[in-house]
């Protein structure tokens, strides 16, 4: 490898299925840019002895993934988006500083401007189920682009207070079984739960009394098209899957450490669909 190849990586534990590699090499290639994108399998124990030394690592930056989160937040100077979601997904060198952000906000909302452009010119409320990580990126997404109502449904209901405490009072915090009456008339339904992916139990969710121009939702990519996403299409509703939203959260990545702002095309998602199954 050339000296003067810039380098970034995903670090996780497990790692070695990371669909990152192809993404970021596609645009590599595509914006021919003279740099190199690898996956790096680090243990808890050691991640935080490589992240200090992510430049003797050759690296000018990462995508850190799980179990390992938390503590890029601690171990970096965090923007306002990382430090409010609490957590840090892409990191860069500036100046010999660690900065860190968080850019699954930017995954859920570009995939929403993508399929529904000014949605958030129509919309004011929104009903999110699931209250991990994902969860916290999708209602602070939503806040930031100034919804006025968040319904946060949680099977841990805590974990929805806990999202209220710190997003404030736009966010409603509700139990499961208060999910019928929230659906009639909802206008945005999003997924942040891992219910509908391959091997999990799915979404039995009765769609029937959405907003007739409901925007439905998804994080799960696999499969590309879950239960929710087939029953919000048989309605004729707007959709976006977990894999327009992965796309779209390494936008900001590829553009800190390689200069360029690449775009989300419709060539790049056939070629990252074509090894994720299509439905269950
Ligand atoms: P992520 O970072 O992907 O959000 P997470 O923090 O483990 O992962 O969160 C997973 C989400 O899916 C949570 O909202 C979880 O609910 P709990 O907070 O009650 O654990 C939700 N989830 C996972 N399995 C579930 C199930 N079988 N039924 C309902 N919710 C489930």
């Amino acid at each position: 490898m050339n000296p003067s190849t810039r380098a970034a990586c995903v670090i996780g534990y497990p790692a070695k299925h990371s669909r990152s590699p192809k993404l970021h090499g596609h645009w590599l290639e595509r914006y021919g840019v003279d740099g190199d994108y690898r996956i790096e399998e680090i243990e808890p124990e050691h991640f935080q002895a490589f992240l200090l030394n992510l430049s003797q690592h050759g690296y000018v930056g990462a995508n850190v993934t799980m179990p390992h989160k938390d503590a890029a937040l601690k171990l970096s100077e965090p923007d306002e988006r990382a430090l409010g979601i609490g957590a840090a997904n892409t990191l860069w060198l500036d100046k010999g500083n660690l900065r860190s952000t968080n850019t699954d906000v930017d995954g859920f909302v570009g995939a929403l401007d993508s399929a529904a452009p000014g949605w958030h010119d129509r919309i004011t409320s929104a009903v999110v189920l699931g209250a991990g990580g994902a969860g916290r990126a999708v209602v602070y997404g939503l806040l930031e682009r100034g919804l006025t109502t968040v319904h946060v449904v949680n099977r841990t209901y805590t974990k929805a207070t806990a999202l209220r405490e710190a997003y404030g009072s736009s966010v409603e915090p509700a139990h499961w079984e208060d999910l019928p009456k929230l659906l009639e008339g909802a206008s945005l339904l999003a997924n942040a739960t891992s219910l509908g992916m391959d091997g999990q139990p799915t979404l039995g969710i009765d769609l029937s009394t959405l907003a007739a121009d409901a925007i439905v939702s998804d994080i799960v990519y696999v499969p590309l098209k879950t239960p929710l996403l087939a029953a919000a299409e048989e309605r004729g509703f707007t959709t976006t899957n977990g894999l327009e939203m992965l796309l779209h959260q390494a936008v900001g990545g590829f553009k800190l450490w390689f200069g360029v702002r690449p775009e989300v095309t419709r060539e790049l998602y056939e070629l990252m669909a074509a090894d994720i199954p299509a439905t269950s």
